[in-house]
């Protein structure tokens, strides 16, 4: 039910202008990232302070261009991950990156 409701919202949010934190919760990546601790993945502030100075690299990286370097061990389980994103626009994914890097 919760999750119906969430694609329905995120549905209605898609047409408006990219919001990187809508997408974060729309594209469930909070299901393995908190602001502040390991999970599943690990937390928005260790991604954030390894990518400091470095969006490019990040939307680089999340359009699977990039390699792993915060967690390289655990790499496998986020390519998958990647798959969630594919279709989003530049727009949308340097939204996405602004929002990741707030965390530092
Ligand atoms: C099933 C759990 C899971 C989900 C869902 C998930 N991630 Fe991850 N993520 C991980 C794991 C595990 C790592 C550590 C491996 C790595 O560093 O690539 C990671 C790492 C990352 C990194 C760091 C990449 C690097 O250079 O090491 C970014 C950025 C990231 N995730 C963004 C996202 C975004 C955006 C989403 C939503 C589309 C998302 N993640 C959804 C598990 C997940």
């Amino acid at each position: 039910m919760i999750k119906l409701l969430l694609v329905s919202l995120g549905g209605s949010l898609m047409v408006m202008a990219a919001d990187g934190e809508a997408i974060f919760k729309q594209k469930g990546c909070t299901s393995c990232h908190r602001p502040d601790m390991d999970t599943v993945g690990p937390s928005l502030k260790k991604i954030a302070q390894a990518y400091a100075g470095k969006k490019g690299d990040l939307v680089k990286f999340l359009k699977g261009q990039g390699e792993a370097i915060v967690d390289p061990a655990k790499a496998s389980v986020m390519q998958m991950q990647l798959s969630r994103i594919k279709n989003l626009s530049d727009a949308e994914l340097g939204a996405l990156a602004d929002y990741i890097l707030k965390f530092k």
